[in-house]
Parts: structure tokens; C-alpha cells; sequence
């Protein structure tokens, strides 16, 4: 499963699948819900995860066919939980917001997709095997609600986040300390969720 987990990200070097490239993030305002907006025209994370469920769960959709959507769920359902991806349409989602990153220019979409979590310095194994231990009812309580919740539930996160910072800043190892945590518990509920929502499609 690591190792199709970012074939999501993968296609997007393809045009033939331009047509997927907004299913990876949902943008709306920060005190409003999902569930209040016109979703995008062009789709959006919630109608990428209905139409994964959709597709694979269908009895008269290809193999193949199920085999790519179940690829790609696996990847959304880790996007829902980076707080960059639950995002302000007017920044895209922090990637308007430059920053310096250890010196180097980076945004505030990247320092929460790819910086923190390369600059760590574990590989991808050692990161799994590294997040918290948790009890079997701390996992029930984790995989309690849907995906809105879900998404509700990082919103808070990304409207702290969008505060953590001022456009322009220097940042490095004092940002990664405050929010390293709080990365660890989103890859740790990503897992667990995905697991929930795996279990409800094959049972
Ligand atoms: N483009 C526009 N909004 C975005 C977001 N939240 N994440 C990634 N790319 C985007
Ligand atoms: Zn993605």
C-alpha cells in the first residue's frame, strides 16, 4: 500500500489525467462548512473520494478501473488530513504564501506536503513505525464519522496553521518542533481512517 500511496501525485507529470488534478484538495472559506459551498466545477477532494467509493464498489465497473480509483483513494485519503489540503481558495491552499525554509524559498502548501516531513529524515518505513502506539478504542474513536467530519476536523487545524505564520518568514527546526506533532497525529488518523473506510468498502 506505500508503495501506490502517492500514485496519486505520481499522474499528475501525465496531462492524459489533468482531468483529476483538483481532486486532491478542497479550498473554502475558514468559517464556513463543506457542506455550505458551491463545490468546484472542476471537482474537489470530497467528489474524488465519493467517485473512488463509487467506482470501486460498482459491480459494473473494470478491473483496471478499480484498480486505479482504489489506488488513488488510498492517496486522497492521506491529502483530507494535511491541513494545506482543506485550504483558502484565494491562496491556494498556501501556495501563495512564500517562505523561507531552512534558507531556501519555499510556501506555506509545501513546508506542510513535503519540507517537514523530508527534512525529518526518516525514510517513509521508519516514519510509519515511529508514529504513536495507540488502544483499540483510541482507533474506534479515531475512525468515528465521515469524511466531512474528517475534513472539518483538519480545517481547525489548517485555520491554526494559516495563523503560525507571516508571509515571508525565515523558517526551520523551531516550526518543525511546534508542529511535528501535530504531522505524526494526521499520518497516524489518515492511516487508521483509511483502514475504516478499506474495511466498509470490502466487507
Ligand atoms: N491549487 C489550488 N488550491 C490548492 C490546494 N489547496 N492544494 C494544492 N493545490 C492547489
Ligand atoms: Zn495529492
Amino acid at each position: 500500500m506505500a508503495a501506490v500511496s502517492n500514485f496519486g501525485d505520481e499522474i499528475k507529470a501525465d496531462r492524459k489525467y489533468s482531468e483529476f488534478s483538483a481532486w486532491h484538495y478542497v479550498n473554502f472559506p475558514a468559517d464556513k462548512d463543506y457542506k455550505d459551498v458551491e463545490p468546484s466545477e472542476y471537482g474537489d477532494l470530497v467528489i474524488g473520494i465519493n467517485k473512488c467509493i463509487e467506482i470501486i464498489t460498482s459491480e459494473v465497473s473494470s478491473k483496471e478501473d478499480k484498480a486505479f480509483y482504489l489506488k488513488f483513494l488510498v492517496h486522497l485519503i492521506g491529502d483530507l488530513h494535511q491541513p494545506m489540503h482543506i485550504g483558502r481558495l484565494e491562496d491556494k491552499g498556501g501556495n501563495d504564501i512564500q517562505l523561507q525554509w531552512f534558507g531556501r524559498g519555499s510556501n506555506l502548501h509545501r513546508v506542510w506536503d513535503s519540507n517537514m516531513i523530508d527534512d525529518y529524515g526518516m525514510s517513509f518505513t521508519e516514519l510509519s513505525n515511529s508514529l504513536p502506539k495507540i488502544s483499540k478504542q483510541e482507533v474506534k474513536q479515531i475512525q468515528k464519522g465521515d469524511i466531512y467530519v474528517w475534513i472539518e476536523e483538519t480545517q481547525e487545524i489548517t485555520n491554526e496553521v494559516y495563523d503560525s505564520v507571516e508571509v515571508g518568514e525565515k523558517l526551520g527546526y523551531q516550526y518543525s518542533y511546534r508542529w511535528w506533532n501535530t504531522v505524526e497525529n494526521q499520518l497516524l488518523k489518515g492511516g487508521i481512517r483509511l483502514a475504516a473506510m478499506l474495511n466498509d468498502i470490502f466487507k
